[in-house]
């Protein structure tokens, strides 16, 4: 999908469907109200004789507006304006993709950007229209004998803003919104891989696909025999279960100005099918698991998305890709194995699998590149989701002002975090009788026992965790990878490098 943006009067728009708002209870927003000066009190009539209430999400197309250049109007209910906050705004620019992909007209002008939306600015409408937008249109079905219509009549969306000034901060939000919008996908596409396909390997593939994309990405594998030689235990004894050799991938972008410039470091957790080994999964649901590499997915979204964009900034994305299998060499529940850290670690359950793997990858990441800061990205407990469901993920810092950046951009971009506590207090759940720690502790808090055993390994460092179990896929009808953390993770990086150019 094309998007760009321009300014100007509804009425004057020669376009194939005009986009108009409805607030509730029938009332017409500005833009709408221009429009329906101009098309003789046309709008005005519809809504009396009660064809659209304006509550949110409801949609009504209309043809042959009179005395007006558009050959349809989409009008869109909005609710109430003064309930028009961020979930609302996102609700309706969906409902109005939705409409406007099933009628026949190729391009679009909306003047939903225009709308009041509480506390935001034409730029922030800009951009989550453009994401929104991307959302609703996405499907999978690389893996269907029969791809999906290959009728897609909508090929271009125009954004209205408000005056001539509002035009370049409008075109980079765009520029903004898409790049976060084609992170988005490539994060959902390898999700929704099955995880015959979506291996290790092919996961080094992928990133080595995205490395030639720019001149500024270099990319560098590890394979089984260097996780071995270097003294990756943690890692190496989860691969073990698998045919499949591990990848310890690390996709480097050399963005900033000085080459010098300390990166951040993004940590995906890429299991890429989550048996739990020996501690093996119930069966109901275990098709699921395939999502368990999306903490991968999301940190190579996001290298897309920064790439798209330019920053200058120095990032890596370090992803351990393994694949965890009962097979017959496959670590057991009491096995002892060294970290590269030299911290030893029984394994009381192999289902613990993602904080083995993100501990060496990401004591790795510290020796060879000296982040300033590193987030770790990872659908690594389900206790997580039972704590706060769907919306957000859960964040753990052991830095109080990263903690509050990673908040802040989940806030600016509603792709949201929220924290939960890493204290000291819970670090005993983690205690072992025969070795330095246990891989898992108590039932209760176990997504805060799970980040307190990665704190282990993070102690010299600006260290964040993102939980994204409940958020990274959703399950049921609408089955399937959410591309989130990309928006969060896009902002935070986009916020670092203008407070590195101040
Ligand atoms: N990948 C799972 C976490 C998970 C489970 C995410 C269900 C989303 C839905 C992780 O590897 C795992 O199995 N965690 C265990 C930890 C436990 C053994 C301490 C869990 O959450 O049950
Ligand atoms: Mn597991
Ligand atoms: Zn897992």
């Amino acid at each position: 999908m094309e998007f760009s943006v321009k300014s100007g009067n509804p009425e004057k728009q020669r376009t194939a469907c005009l986009v108009l708002g409805v607030y509730e209870s029938r009332r017409l927003t500005p833009p709408a109200e221009q429009f329906d000066t101009a098309a003789e009190g046309f709008l005005g009539n519809v809504l009396r004789r009660g064809d659209l209430e304006g509550k949110p999400g409801q949609t009504l197309l209309l043809v042959n507006t009179p005395a007006t250049l558009c050959d349809r109007v989409l009008l869109v209910g909005c609710g109430r304006e003064r309930d028009l906050d961020d979930r609302r705004y996102k609700q309706i620019i969906a409902a109005a993709v939705h409409t406007l992909n099933d009628t026949g007209a190729t391009e679009a002008v909306s003047y939903l950007t225009d709308l009041n939306v509480r506390g935001r600015d034409v730029a922030w409408k800009v951009r989550l229209a453009v994401e929104v937008s991307e959302d609703v249109l996405y499907r999978y079905d690389e893996t269907r004998s029969r791809k999906d219509a290959p009728r897609r009549p909508l090929k271009r969306i125009v954004l209205a803003v408000p005056s001539r000034r509002e035009l370049p901060l409008g075109e980079q939000a765009v520029r903004e919104g898409a790049a976060v919008a084609e992170g988005m996908k490539l994060a959902r596409d390898l999700g929704n891989l099955p995880p015959n396909i979506c291996t290790p390997e092919y996961l080094a593939q992928r990133a080595a696909l995205l490395a030639g994309s720019s001149p500024k990405f270099a990319l560098n594998v590890l394979e089984r025999a260097d996780m071995e030689t270097l003294g990756m235990g943690c890692l190496v004894a989860v691969a073990r279960g698998s045919r499949r050799p591990p990848k310890l991938i690390a996709l480097e972008w050399h963005g900033a100005a000085d080459a010098r410039q300390k990166p951040v470091v993004l940590v995906g957790k890429g299991i890429t099918f989550d048996t739990g080994g020996i501690s093996l999964k119930p069966g109901p649901d275990m098709d699921l698991m395939k999502f368990d590499m999306c903490g991968a997915a999301g940190v190579l979204g996001t290298m897309s998305a920064i790439a798209a964009l330019d920053l200058p900034l120095n990032v890596v994305a370090v992803v351990p890709a393994v694949e965890n299998m009962p097979g017959g060499e496959a670590s057991r529940p009491g096995d002892i194995v060294t970290s590269l850290s030299g911290q030893t670690v029984e394994i009381l359950n192999t289902d613990a699998e993602g904080r083995l793997v993100l501990c060496d990858a990401i004591t790795w990441a510290e020796q060879r590149y000296e982040p300033v800061t590193l987030v770790d990205v990872a659908t690594l407990t389900g206790a997580c989701v039972i704590a706060l469901g769907a919306h957000p993920h859960g964040l753990f810092s052991n830095h109080g002002p990263l903690a509050n950046e990673l908040l802040d951009a989940g806030r600016e971009t509603h792709d949201r975090a929220w924290e939960l506590p890493l204290w000291e207090d819970y670090q005993d759940g983690l205690d072992s009788n025969f070795a330095d720690m246990a891989n898992v502790g108590p039932r209760e808090g176990g997504a805060i026992t799970a980040a307190c055993f990665l704190a282990r390994y993070t102690k010299k460092l600006h260290w964040a965790h993102l939980d994204i179990a409940g958020t990274a896929w959703k399950t049921g009808k609408q089955k399937g990878a959410t591309g989130r953390p990309v928006p969060l993770l896009t902002r935070f990086l986009i916020n670092r490098a203008a407070a590195a150019r101040d």
